[in-house]
């Protein structure tokens, strides 16, 4: 049965020896951030921090910040199979004739299992605060230099102003005041995309800061899922079981019944106010850049609500296993729209939007660079700003495969594409401008004569099946 919210989820970990408990006081001030950054950094477990200074609420850390912890949120070790289900579903076909209709059923209903379901209420309408504030949650402050506390890991949701479609994203929520805090959602993000629609109709945005779910749900709101896909619908087909939403009770909008805590409010278009700086995925502050007011009108709570936050830095913290399994998951889409793809890579030193490898199945000249901007025009992708495209020899996973592959494949003049002033990731720290930067593309597949090259092709030196053999054969021999 798939995990139904934060609190089983610590049940699991904590019997699969994931998690551990820090019963002694600690800070919301810096000091809780440290001690999540040290134990991603040691490879450590998740933590619930259960003595929380000033606060009566736990506070759960680097929860998702293994693959270990990731399959047993996800329930799956093989996450490819996340974005095949739903490459299954748009191939499926809804056959004329009754008789043909009743034996696709089971599917049909399979895929149905996947709808979120509303109810009357659920454990997040326990207790419904009519006073709300953001004093009684423990938020963190997690760099010196931060300009305050953040929500890190609070599911954002919003719905398209004119088609209603559903979204949850995590954007980081800087906290100004009991009621008011700035909404971080970057230019190209869904969130954003909505608050323009809104901002050009004249109207504020509903959005309802969420705080745990399922983990599955809470993995949605990173999933890159493309705009017009409900990504309610994203996570119960990432779960294979619909999740259940509740009506809010000052603004409308559903959300999670599952969830710690609900935060509603509205972001005013008009109101902004510049945000950070924050200690980034990047490993730098991102300095100040105006973003729009949220005002807090409401929370729904549970009775004994847990905290979930996570911390970002320098990689490689609890972010990147998300984003590896983000990089799994999606690989059956790209296929879908790059069928020559046979394995993608985005190298969690290069935070996820830096750079990306793909691994090619090529059978056409200058097949390496129609790959590398198609993938420029595909959804968040168009974001990364290097892209190394390999024959399927190359293990993309390998960096030592790679740089051998770009070393003796490529030649800088005829193998690599620059193109300037493309939209970039608002974090990239060396971009000239906001939002704005160039890519670079390396066509580190193997060129041949169709593609203008003249010379000899190099024969790959490979061991011959005698030789192989015969040490086969003798190894233990050798006392090596
Ligand atoms: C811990 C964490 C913090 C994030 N913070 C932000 C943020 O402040 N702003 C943002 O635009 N994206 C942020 N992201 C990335 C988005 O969640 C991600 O791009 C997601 O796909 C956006 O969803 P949407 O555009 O589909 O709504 C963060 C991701 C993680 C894992």
């Amino acid at each position: 049965m798939p995990i139904e919210d934060i609190p089983q989820f610590i049940q699991e970990l904590e019997s699969a020896g994931e998690l551990k408990r820090v019963k002694t006081e600690v800070d919301t001030d810096l000091e809780i951030a440290e001690i999540l950054r040290r134990a991603m950094y040691a490879n450590g477990p998740a933590i619930l921090f259960e003595n929380v200074k000033g606060h009566d609420m736990p506070v759960l850390g680097n929860a998702f910040g293994s693959l270990k912890r990731l399959e047993i949120g996800l329930e799956t070790t093989d996450f490819t199979e996340i974005g095949q289900r739903i490459v299954d579903m748009t191939k499926m076909e809804i056959p004329s004739g009754i008789f043909n209709k009743i034996k696709k059923l089971p599917e049909l209903s399979k895929m149905s299992d996947s709808f979120s379901k509303l109810e009357k209420s659920g454990p997040v309408t326990e207790v419904i605060n009519d006073n709300p504030s953001f004093d009684k949650i423990p938020i963190l402050k997690t760099w010196p230099n931060d300009a305050g506390k953040f929500i890190t890991f609070g599911l954002v949701a919003t719905k398209h102003p004119e088609t209603g479609v559903r979204n949850l994203g995590v954007y980081r929520i800087q906290i100004l005041d009991s009621t008011h805090a700035i909404m971080h959602w970057q230019k190209h993000k869904r969130g954003a995309h909505h608050h323009d629609i809104s901002k050009e109709r004249g109207e504020k945005i509903e959005a309802a800061i969420i705080i745990g779910g399922e983990p599955a749900t809470v993995f949605s709101a990173v999933a890159p899922v493309p705009e017009g896909f409900d990504k309610y619908l994203f996570a119960g087909i990432t779960r294979k079981k619909g999740i259940k939403t509740v009506k809010c009770k000052t603004i409308d909008l559903q959300v999670p019944a599952n969830a710690e805590l609900v935060l509603e409010g509205y972001v005013d278009p008009t109101d902004v106010k510049d945000e950070g700086p924050f200690g980034d995925h990047t490993g730098y502050y991102t300095p100040k850049e105006p973003f729009p007011i949220f005002t807090l009108t409401g929370i729904m709570q549970r009775q004994k609500p847990i905290y979930l936050t996570t911390v970002v830095g320098k990689p490689i913290l609890e972010d990147a296993f998300i984003g590896k399994v983000i990089e799994r998951s999606f690989l059956p889409l790209i296929k879908m729209f790059q069928p020559e793809v046979v394995d993608f890579a985005m190298p969690a030193a290069g935070w996820f939007q830096g750079i990306g490898i793909i691994s090619i199945k090529k059978r056409y000249p200058g097949q390496a660079k129609k790959v590398m901007m198609g993938l420029w025009g595909l959804g968040q992708l168009a974001l990364t700003k290097f892209f190394v495209v390999v024959d399927d020899d190359v293990n993309v996973h390998d960096m030592n495969e790679v740089l051998w592959a770009v070393t003796t494949r490529a030649d800088p003049a005829r193998d690599s594409i620059i193109i300037d002033r493309t939209p970039t990731d608002t974090l990239d720290p060396s971009s000239p401008l906001v939002n704005l930067g160039s890519k670079l593309g390396i066509d580190a597949t193997q060129k041949t004569k169709e593609e203008g090259f003249e010379r000899e092709i190099q024969e790959l030196v490979k061991v011959d099946d005698a030789t192989k053999s015969l040490v086969d054969s003798r190894w233990s021999s050798y006392g090596l």
